[in-house]
C-alpha cells in the first residue's frame, strides 16, 4: 500500500500494520515499530501533476516558493498555508563540474547540492514538514538527537515557529558549524557524555517521559520533506531519471525517504522507471554496508569511528526502511573509507563546489563503485551533498595546514612578512 487507504494523510506501523490518525504525536507504534505517513493519492498523476509541479515552480508565490511545498500533495496534504512553517527551503542546484566527473570516472554526473537550503544542509527538507507537524499536533517542545545538521536545523525552524527546542548532542563529535548554528538559533544545547546512539535512546526516552514532540527522522513527517529532494532533481531532469542517484548513509532516514519517494512517483506516473541507489557509508561506521553484503540476514550494529561526524552512527534507526529502499530499487549499500572521503571532498572543494565531509563519500562511493564495475562508466549518476562546506572547519583546517605529510589536495596557507618580493615568492612558488 502506497497511499492512505482514506481521503486522510494516515501513520501506519511498518512492523504490525496498526493505523493511528495524522495528529497522533506518538514517536512510534505502541509494538516498536516504526510509523510510516501515508497520504490520500492525490487526484491527478503523470503528465498533468507534473504540470501542476512545473507551474508551481515558474511562479513561486507564498509557501509554494519553497522546494518542500510545491509538492505538498506529496508531503503533508493535510497542512495549509497557515500551519506550514517554511524559510522558504529546497531549490537546491544540481551542478555539473568536469573536474569532479573525471574524478568519479563517469561520463555523467550531477551534484545535487542541499548545502544549499537555509541551514546548509538536506535536514531543512525535513524540519519544515516535521515542525510544521509539531504545530499541528500542539506540541510544547520539540526534541532531536544529532550529530550536527539536525540539531541546526530543529533549532532555526523551532525558533521561527516559536516552539522552544531541544537538541542532543554527543559532545566533543560535532562539527563546530553545526554546535555554532545551535546556540545562535537559540535551541537548549545538551552535550551527551556519549555516542549518538546514546544520544538518540536519551531522547527516545524523553519523549515519551518529558512530553516532547520528537522531531528525529524515526518521525514519519521529516521523511515526507526529504522526499523532496529527489520529485526535485525528477523535475530538475524534466522527469528523466538518471540510472543511480548516489547518497551518503548514516541513520538511514534518507534512504528511506528516497525509496518512499522514487516508489510513488513511479506509481502516479511521474517517471517510467526507476534509478538504482547506492547507499554510501563510512568504512568504520558502515553496518549498513555490512548488512547489504550479506543480504541483509541480519540487522547489524557497531561501535563507529570515522572523520564524517555527521554520519558517524553505529546503530541505524531506519534500517528496515532503509533495507526496503534498497530492495526496492535494486540499489547498493557500500563503505568508503575516511582517507577516500578526504580525498573526494578536496575534489570537490577544489571544483569551487565544497561540501562537508559525509557529503563527499558520495562521491567517493560513485568512484568506488565504478572501479569495481557495479556502475558502468556510460550510466548517468546523481550524487547527492547533504551539507555546506563551512558546516566542518575543523577538518578543513586539519587537511590543508595540519597534517603531515601533505595529503594529495593539501592548499597550505603561507605565512609572510608585509614584503612584496615575499609575495612574489608565493606566487611563483
Ligand atoms: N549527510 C549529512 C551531512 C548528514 O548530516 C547526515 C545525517 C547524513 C548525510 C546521513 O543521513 O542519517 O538520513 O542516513 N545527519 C543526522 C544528523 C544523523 O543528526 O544531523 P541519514
Amino acid at each position: 500500500m502506497r497511499f492512505s487507504p482514506q481521503s486522510q494523510t494516515i501513520q501506519r506501523c511498518a512492523a504490525c500494520g496498526t493505523e493511528l490518525s495524522e495528529l497522533d504525536a506518538r514517536s512510534r507504534c505502541d509494538c516498536g515499530g516504526l510509523l510510516e505517513a501515508l497520504e490520500p493519492r492525490p487526484s491527478l498523476s503523470g503528465k498533468a501533476l507534473r504540470a501542476l509541479f512545473g507551474a508551481r515552480r515558474a511562479n513561486a508565490q507564498g509557501v509554494l516558493a519553497s522546494g518542500v511545498w510545491r509538492y505538498r500533495e506529496l508531503v503533508a496534504p493535510g497542512a495549509t498555508d497557515a500551519e506550514i512553517v517554511s524559510h522558504p527551503e529546497g531549490n537546491t542546484p544540481l551542478l555539473v563540474r568536469p573536474a569532479v566527473t573525471r574524478f568519479a570516472g563517469v561520463e555523467s554526473l550531477a551534484m545535487k547540492h542541499e548545502g544549499h537550503n537555509p541551514t546548509g544542509s538536506f535536514k531543512d527538507r525535513g524540519m519544515t514538514a516535521g515542525v510544521t507537524q509539531a504545530r499541528r499536533v500542539g506540541a510544547s517542545a520539540v526534541a532531536c538527537a544529532s550529530t550536527g545538521n539536525t540539531s541546526a536545523s530543529l533549532a532555526a525552524y523551532a525558533a521561527q515557529a516559536g516552539i522552544p527546542a531541544l537538541v542532543v548532542v554527543p559532545a566533543g563529535n560535532i562539527a563546530l558549524g553545526k554546535l555554532a548554528q545551535s546556540l545562535a538559533y537559540g535551541a537548549k544545547t545538551l552535550l551527551v557524555r556519549g555516542d549518538f546512539d546514546a544520544c538518540l535512546a536519551l531522547v527516545e526516552q524523553a519523549s515519551r517521559e518529558l512530553d516532547v514532540y520528537l522531531l528525529n527522522s524515526i518521525n514519519p513527517f521529516r521523511l515526507e520533506g526529504q522526499k523532496t529532494i529527489v520529485l526535485e532533481l525528477l523535475e530538475q531532469l524534466s522527469w528523466q531519471p538518471p540510472d543511480w542517484i548516489a547518497l551518503p548513509a548514516g541513520n538511514l532516514g534518507n534512504t528511506s525517504a528516497f525509496g518512499k519517494a522514487l516508489a510513488e512517483a513511479r506509481e502516479l506516473g511521474l517517471i517510467d522507471r526507476l534509478p538504482r541507489l547506492a547507499a554510501i557509508q563510512a568504512a568504520g561506521a558502515s553496518p549498513f554496508a555490512q548488512g547489504f553484503a550479506e543480504g541483509f540476514r541480519e540487522r547489524r550494529r557497531m561501535k563507529a569511528e570515522t572523520v564524517a561526524t555527521a554520519i558517524k552512527i553505529g546503530d541505524p534507526a531506519s534500517w528496515d526502511r532503509a533495507v526496503k529502499a534498497i530492495a526496492e530499487t535494486n540499489g547498493v549499500a557500500t563503505a568508503v573509507t575516511d582517507a577516500e572521503i578526504l580525498e573526494a571532498k578536496a575534489a570537490i572543494d577544489a571544483s569551487g563546489v565544497g561540501c562537508e565531509p559525509a557529503s563527499a563519500a558520495s562521491v567517493a562511493g560513485v568512484r568506488k563503485l565504478v572501479r569495481e564495475g557495479t556502475i558502468r562508466p556510460n550510466e548517468s549518476v546523481v550524487a547527492v551533498l547533504t551539507g555546506h562546506v563551512l558546516k566542518d572547519p575543523g577538518i578543513l583546517i586539519a587537511y590543508h595546514r595540519e597534517t603531515d605529510p601533505p595529503p594529495p589536495g593539501a592548499n597550505r596557507p603561507i605565512e609572510i612578512d608585509a614584503d612584496l618580493r615575499a609575495v612574489e615568492r608565493a606566487l611563483r612558488g
